[in-house]
Protein backbone atom coordinates (compact mmCIF):
# COMPACT_ATOMS: atom_id res chain seq x y z
CA UNK A 1 0.00 0.00 0.00
CA UNK A 2 2.48 2.58 1.28
CA UNK A 3 4.61 1.92 -1.86
CA UNK A 4 1.81 1.72 -3.72
CA UNK A 5 0.53 5.30 -2.76
CA UNK A 6 4.55 5.92 -3.40
CA UNK A 7 4.58 5.18 -7.18
CA UNK A 8 1.26 7.48 -7.94
CA UNK A 9 3.26 10.37 -5.65
CA UNK A 10 6.56 9.42 -8.02
CA UNK A 11 3.92 9.62 -11.29
CA UNK A 12 2.32 13.08 -10.10
CA UNK A 13 5.26 14.76 -9.79
CA UNK A 14 6.83 13.37 -13.08
CA UNK A 15 3.31 14.73 -14.81
CA UNK A 16 3.33 17.98 -12.73
CA UNK A 17 6.98 18.23 -13.98
CA UNK A 18 6.09 17.57 -17.55
CA UNK A 19 3.20 19.98 -17.47
CA UNK A 20 5.02 22.44 -15.94
CA UNK A 21 7.94 22.25 -18.20
CA UNK A 22 5.78 23.52 -20.74
CA UNK A 23 5.54 27.26 -19.54
CA UNK A 24 8.91 27.00 -17.72
CA UNK A 25 12.30 25.93 -18.12
CA UNK A 26 13.52 23.59 -15.48
CA UNK A 27 17.67 23.07 -16.16
CA UNK A 28 17.72 21.41 -12.31
CA UNK A 29 15.24 18.45 -12.60
CA UNK A 30 15.34 17.91 -16.26
CA UNK A 31 14.73 14.00 -15.46
CA UNK A 32 11.64 12.53 -16.82
CA UNK A 33 11.39 12.23 -20.81
CA UNK A 34 8.18 11.35 -23.77
CA UNK A 35 9.49 7.84 -25.43
CA UNK A 36 7.74 7.55 -28.75
CA UNK A 37 7.10 4.01 -30.27
CA UNK A 38 6.50 4.63 -33.98
CA UNK A 39 4.48 1.54 -36.42
CA UNK A 40 7.13 2.01 -38.84
CA UNK A 41 10.58 3.27 -36.88
CA UNK A 42 9.64 1.30 -33.61
CA UNK A 43 11.01 2.44 -30.20
CA UNK A 44 12.76 5.63 -29.85
CA UNK A 45 14.12 4.13 -26.79
CA UNK A 46 15.05 -0.08 -27.64
CA UNK A 47 14.73 0.48 -31.76
CA UNK A 48 12.12 -2.53 -31.40
CA UNK A 49 9.20 -2.41 -33.73
CA UNK A 50 5.72 -3.41 -33.10
CA UNK A 51 4.19 -6.68 -33.84
CA UNK A 52 0.90 -6.54 -36.20
CA UNK A 53 -0.81 -9.50 -36.25
CA UNK A 54 -1.55 -11.52 -38.46
CA UNK A 55 1.27 -9.89 -41.08
CA UNK A 56 -0.87 -10.90 -44.07
CA UNK A 57 -3.51 -8.46 -42.52
CA UNK A 58 -1.68 -4.90 -42.33
CA UNK A 59 -0.36 -2.73 -44.52
CA UNK A 60 1.75 0.34 -44.60
CA UNK A 61 -0.65 2.99 -45.42
CA UNK A 62 1.24 5.65 -46.15
CA UNK A 63 2.74 3.76 -49.44
CA UNK A 64 -0.23 1.74 -49.84
CA UNK A 65 -2.47 2.70 -53.71
CA UNK A 66 -5.03 -0.24 -52.35
CA UNK A 67 -6.29 0.96 -49.47
CA UNK A 68 -9.41 3.06 -48.98
CA UNK A 69 -7.90 5.52 -46.97
CA UNK A 70 -5.24 8.04 -47.78
CA UNK A 71 -4.75 10.73 -44.87
CA UNK A 72 -2.33 13.27 -45.36
CA UNK A 73 1.62 11.74 -44.93
CA UNK A 74 2.67 15.24 -43.25
CA UNK A 75 0.29 15.01 -40.70
CA UNK A 76 1.13 11.58 -39.10
CA UNK A 77 3.64 10.85 -37.00
CA UNK A 78 6.89 10.41 -38.73
CA UNK A 79 4.84 10.04 -41.95
CA UNK A 80 3.71 6.59 -41.47
CA UNK A 81 1.25 4.23 -40.15
CA UNK A 82 -0.45 1.01 -40.46
CA UNK A 83 -3.47 -0.14 -42.14
CA UNK A 84 -5.86 -2.83 -41.26
CA UNK A 85 -9.65 -3.44 -41.39
CA UNK A 86 -10.94 -6.28 -39.71
CA UNK A 87 -14.26 -7.99 -41.15
CA UNK A 88 -16.84 -9.47 -38.70
CA UNK A 89 -16.22 -12.76 -41.23
CA UNK A 90 -12.47 -12.68 -40.64
CA UNK A 91 -11.46 -15.39 -38.33
CA UNK A 92 -7.97 -13.86 -37.16
CA UNK A 93 -8.10 -10.70 -34.97
CA UNK A 94 -5.92 -7.95 -35.85
CA UNK A 95 -3.60 -7.42 -33.37
CA UNK A 96 -0.95 -4.27 -32.67
CA UNK A 97 1.45 -5.54 -30.00
CA UNK A 98 4.89 -4.07 -28.32
CA UNK A 99 6.90 -3.59 -25.12
CA UNK A 100 7.72 -1.13 -23.20
CA UNK A 101 9.38 0.13 -19.64
CA UNK A 102 9.27 3.39 -17.98
CA UNK A 103 9.70 4.46 -14.64
CA UNK A 104 6.24 5.75 -13.13
CA UNK A 105 4.86 4.74 -16.72
CA UNK A 106 1.94 6.29 -18.52
CA UNK A 107 1.18 5.24 -22.07
CA UNK A 108 -0.88 6.62 -25.26
CA UNK A 109 -1.50 4.87 -28.07
CA UNK A 110 -2.60 7.25 -31.26
CA UNK A 111 -4.54 6.24 -34.27
CA UNK A 112 -5.46 7.86 -37.45
CA UNK A 113 -9.42 8.31 -37.39
CA UNK A 114 -11.25 8.68 -41.04
CA UNK A 115 -14.57 9.88 -41.45
CA UNK A 116 -15.68 8.16 -44.94
CA UNK A 117 -19.36 9.87 -46.66
CA UNK A 118 -19.49 6.54 -47.81
CA UNK A 119 -20.83 4.07 -45.22
CA UNK A 120 -19.86 0.76 -47.60
CA UNK A 121 -16.22 1.85 -46.79
CA UNK A 122 -15.47 0.80 -43.17
CA UNK A 123 -14.61 3.60 -40.90
CA UNK A 124 -16.01 2.59 -37.95
CA UNK A 125 -13.57 1.59 -35.03
CA UNK A 126 -14.58 -1.02 -32.58
CA UNK A 127 -10.92 -1.54 -30.32
CA UNK A 128 -10.12 -3.74 -27.58
CA UNK A 129 -7.54 -3.80 -25.31
CA UNK A 130 -5.15 -5.68 -23.05
CA UNK A 131 -1.63 -5.52 -20.60
CA UNK A 132 0.29 -7.81 -19.60
CA UNK A 133 -2.19 -10.57 -20.98
CA UNK A 134 -5.19 -8.87 -19.05
CA UNK A 135 -8.12 -7.79 -20.79
CA UNK A 136 -8.50 -3.90 -20.50
CA UNK A 137 -12.08 -2.35 -19.21
CA UNK A 138 -11.30 0.74 -21.55
CA UNK A 139 -12.45 -0.12 -25.41
CA UNK A 140 -12.43 2.66 -28.47
CA UNK A 141 -14.72 3.03 -30.58
CA UNK A 142 -16.10 5.40 -33.68
CA UNK A 143 -18.39 6.22 -36.18
CA UNK A 144 -17.57 8.06 -38.94
CA UNK A 145 -19.53 11.76 -39.10
CA UNK A 146 -19.66 11.52 -42.89
CA UNK A 147 -17.67 14.78 -43.24
CA UNK A 148 -14.71 12.92 -45.23
CA UNK A 149 -12.22 14.25 -42.46
CA UNK A 150 -9.05 12.83 -41.34
CA UNK A 151 -8.54 13.00 -37.55
CA UNK A 152 -4.74 12.75 -36.47
CA UNK A 153 -2.98 12.15 -33.14
CA UNK A 154 -6.58 10.64 -31.36
CA UNK A 155 -5.80 9.25 -28.47
CA UNK A 156 -7.95 5.35 -28.72
CA UNK A 157 -6.67 4.74 -24.80
CA UNK A 158 -4.38 6.27 -22.10
CA UNK A 159 -2.72 4.78 -19.25
CA UNK A 160 -1.26 6.12 -16.46
CA UNK A 161 0.30 4.87 -12.95
CA UNK A 162 1.52 1.75 -14.48
CA UNK A 163 3.71 -0.24 -11.72
CA UNK A 164 7.60 0.13 -12.49
CA UNK A 165 8.31 -3.26 -14.75
CA UNK A 166 8.46 -4.20 -18.45
CA UNK A 167 4.96 -4.43 -19.81
CA UNK A 168 3.69 -6.13 -23.12
CA UNK A 169 0.84 -4.22 -24.69
CA UNK A 170 -1.61 -5.29 -27.12
CA UNK A 171 -4.36 -3.60 -29.09
CA UNK A 172 -7.11 -5.59 -31.03
CA UNK A 173 -9.52 -4.96 -33.68
CA UNK A 174 -11.78 -8.49 -33.47
CA UNK A 175 -15.21 -7.45 -33.04
CA UNK A 176 -18.07 -10.43 -34.98
CA UNK A 177 -20.70 -7.75 -34.78
CA UNK A 178 -18.91 -4.92 -36.33
CA UNK A 179 -16.42 -4.39 -38.80
CA UNK A 180 -13.76 -2.29 -37.43
CA UNK A 181 -10.67 -0.34 -39.45
CA UNK A 182 -7.71 0.28 -37.25
CA UNK A 183 -4.91 3.08 -38.44
CA UNK A 184 -2.26 2.77 -35.53
CA UNK A 185 0.02 5.83 -35.86
CA UNK A 186 2.41 5.49 -33.18
CA UNK A 187 2.30 5.38 -28.65
CA UNK A 188 3.74 7.52 -26.21
CA UNK A 189 5.40 6.70 -22.77
CA UNK A 190 7.24 8.68 -20.26
CA UNK A 191 10.54 7.43 -18.88
CA UNK A 192 12.28 9.15 -15.88
CA UNK A 193 15.85 9.09 -16.86
CA UNK A 194 17.11 9.07 -13.36
CA UNK A 195 15.11 6.24 -11.93
CA UNK A 196 13.43 6.86 -8.95
CA UNK A 197 13.29 4.15 -6.29
CA UNK A 198 10.41 3.01 -4.32
CA UNK A 199 10.68 5.62 -1.87
CA UNK A 200 10.25 9.45 -1.54
CA UNK A 201 13.82 10.09 -0.06
CA UNK A 202 15.54 9.40 -3.07
CA UNK A 203 13.06 11.64 -5.39
CA UNK A 204 14.51 14.06 -3.36
CA UNK A 205 18.01 12.35 -3.88
CA UNK A 206 17.98 12.04 -7.68
CA UNK A 207 16.83 15.62 -8.17
CA UNK A 208 19.69 17.13 -6.16
CA UNK A 209 21.86 15.07 -8.41
CA UNK A 210 20.59 15.92 -11.62
CA UNK A 211 21.06 19.87 -10.32
CA UNK A 212 24.65 19.32 -10.24
CA UNK A 213 24.47 18.60 -13.79
CA UNK A 214 27.01 20.01 -16.59
CA UNK A 215 24.18 21.95 -17.97
CA UNK A 216 22.80 23.57 -14.51
CA UNK A 217 26.68 23.98 -13.90
CA UNK A 218 26.69 25.98 -16.94
CA UNK A 219 23.62 28.44 -16.49
CA UNK A 220 25.24 28.74 -12.94
CA UNK A 221 28.46 29.41 -13.43
CA UNK A 222 27.87 33.12 -15.06
CA UNK A 223 25.55 34.15 -12.40
CA UNK A 224 28.28 33.12 -9.66
CA UNK A 225 30.68 34.99 -11.66
CA UNK A 226 28.60 38.22 -12.41
CA UNK A 227 29.54 40.77 -9.53
CA UNK A 228 26.25 42.19 -8.12
CA UNK A 229 24.03 39.10 -8.08
CA UNK A 230 23.09 38.39 -4.62
CA UNK A 231 23.74 34.72 -3.41
CA UNK A 232 20.16 34.46 -2.11
CA UNK A 233 18.61 35.08 -5.46
CA UNK A 234 20.88 32.65 -6.92
CA UNK A 235 19.88 29.91 -4.60
CA UNK A 236 16.38 31.44 -5.19
CA UNK A 237 16.30 30.82 -8.42
CA UNK A 238 17.72 26.84 -9.08
CA UNK A 239 15.64 25.47 -5.99
CA UNK A 240 12.30 27.48 -6.79
CA UNK A 241 11.71 25.26 -9.87
CA UNK A 242 12.43 22.08 -7.28
CA UNK A 243 10.25 23.52 -4.80
CA UNK A 244 7.44 24.84 -7.61
CA UNK A 245 7.49 21.34 -9.01
CA UNK A 246 7.53 19.43 -5.22
CA UNK A 247 4.58 21.92 -3.89
CA UNK A 248 2.16 21.51 -6.89
CA UNK A 249 3.01 17.97 -7.12
CA UNK A 250 2.14 17.21 -3.21
CA UNK A 251 -0.92 19.14 -3.79
CA UNK A 252 -2.09 17.17 -6.98
CA UNK A 253 -1.71 14.30 -5.69
CA UNK A 254 -3.69 15.27 -2.08
CA UNK A 255 -6.46 16.58 -4.50
CA UNK A 256 -6.90 13.31 -6.13
CA UNK A 257 -6.34 11.13 -3.43
CA UNK A 258 -9.29 13.26 -1.38
CA UNK A 259 -11.42 12.86 -5.01
CA UNK A 260 -10.32 9.43 -5.03
CA UNK A 261 -11.61 8.70 -1.52
CA UNK A 262 -14.42 10.66 -1.30
CA UNK A 263 -15.99 8.60 -3.79
CA UNK A 264 -19.27 7.14 -2.25
CA UNK A 265 -18.48 3.73 -1.99
CA UNK A 266 -21.25 0.77 -2.34
CA UNK A 267 -22.42 -0.59 0.76
CA UNK A 268 -20.98 -3.92 0.50
CA UNK A 269 -17.73 -2.89 -0.40
CA UNK A 270 -14.94 -2.30 2.83
CA UNK A 271 -13.42 1.04 2.96
CA UNK A 272 -10.28 -0.76 3.16
CA UNK A 273 -10.67 -2.53 -0.04
CA UNK A 274 -11.27 0.96 -2.11
CA UNK A 275 -8.44 2.81 -0.77
CA UNK A 276 -5.89 0.21 -1.80
CA UNK A 277 -6.09 0.70 -5.97
CA UNK A 278 -5.92 -1.69 -8.26
CA UNK A 279 -2.70 -3.00 -9.52
CA UNK A 280 -1.01 -2.71 -12.18
CA UNK A 281 -2.85 -0.06 -14.00
CA UNK A 282 -5.39 2.29 -13.71
CA UNK A 283 -7.34 5.17 -16.21
CA UNK A 284 -6.25 8.46 -15.97
C1 LIG B 1 0.59 14.92 -34.05
O1 LIG B 1 1.51 14.83 -33.00
C2 LIG B 1 2.85 14.72 -33.46
C3 LIG B 1 3.74 14.45 -32.26
O2 LIG B 1 3.42 15.26 -31.18
C4 LIG B 1 3.24 16.00 -34.22
O3 LIG B 1 4.53 15.86 -34.73
C5 LIG B 1 2.25 16.23 -35.36
O4 LIG B 1 2.49 17.46 -35.97
C6 LIG B 1 0.82 16.19 -34.86
N1 LIG B 1 -0.05 16.26 -36.01
C7 LIG B 1 -1.21 16.93 -36.00
C8 LIG B 1 -2.00 16.92 -37.25
O5 LIG B 1 -1.60 17.55 -35.01
C1 LIG C 1 8.12 -8.69 -25.76
O1 LIG C 1 9.10 -9.24 -24.91
C2 LIG C 1 9.00 -10.65 -24.79
C3 LIG C 1 10.00 -11.10 -23.74
O2 LIG C 1 11.25 -10.52 -23.96
C4 LIG C 1 9.26 -11.28 -26.17
O3 LIG C 1 9.14 -12.68 -26.07
C5 LIG C 1 8.22 -10.76 -27.14
O4 LIG C 1 8.48 -11.24 -28.45
C6 LIG C 1 8.24 -9.25 -27.17
N1 LIG C 1 7.11 -8.79 -27.96
C7 LIG C 1 7.20 -7.87 -28.89
C8 LIG C 1 5.93 -7.49 -29.56
O5 LIG C 1 8.26 -7.34 -29.21
C1 LIG D 1 -17.91 -3.35 -30.51
O1 LIG D 1 -17.81 -4.75 -30.59
C2 LIG D 1 -18.37 -5.43 -29.47
C3 LIG D 1 -18.05 -6.90 -29.62
O2 LIG D 1 -18.63 -7.43 -30.77
C4 LIG D 1 -19.85 -5.14 -29.41
O3 LIG D 1 -20.42 -5.78 -28.30
C5 LIG D 1 -20.07 -3.63 -29.29
O4 LIG D 1 -21.47 -3.35 -29.36
C6 LIG D 1 -19.36 -2.92 -30.43
N1 LIG D 1 -19.46 -1.48 -30.18
C7 LIG D 1 -19.93 -0.62 -31.10
C8 LIG D 1 -20.04 0.80 -30.66
O5 LIG D 1 -20.25 -0.96 -32.21
C1 LIG E 1 -18.78 -5.68 -43.06
O1 LIG E 1 -18.12 -5.59 -44.30
C2 LIG E 1 -18.62 -6.52 -45.24
C3 LIG E 1 -17.71 -6.46 -46.45
O2 LIG E 1 -17.50 -5.12 -46.86
C4 LIG E 1 -20.08 -6.18 -45.58
O3 LIG E 1 -20.60 -7.10 -46.51
C5 LIG E 1 -20.89 -6.27 -44.27
O4 LIG E 1 -22.21 -5.85 -44.50
C6 LIG E 1 -20.27 -5.38 -43.19
N1 LIG E 1 -20.90 -5.68 -41.93
C7 LIG E 1 -21.41 -4.74 -41.15
C8 LIG E 1 -22.02 -5.21 -39.88
O5 LIG E 1 -21.39 -3.55 -41.47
Amino acid sequence: MKRRLCNRFCCTLSLTKIFLSTFLTFPAVAQTEFKYIDDQNGDSATGEVPVFGPDSGWTQGSTCTGCAFHPDVEQAFQGTWQDTTHHTTDVDPRTVQFNFTGVCTSLDVYCIIPNDADLSITSTYNLTFSLDGQPLQQTFTHSSDRSNEYIYNVSVLSLTGLVQVPHTFTMEASSPTVNSTLLFDYARYIVNLAPVSSSSASAFESSTTIAESPSSTATAAPALNAPHTPPLIIIGSVLGPILLVLISSVLIFAYRRRRFIMTPLPTFQRPGVIQDPPPPYSAF
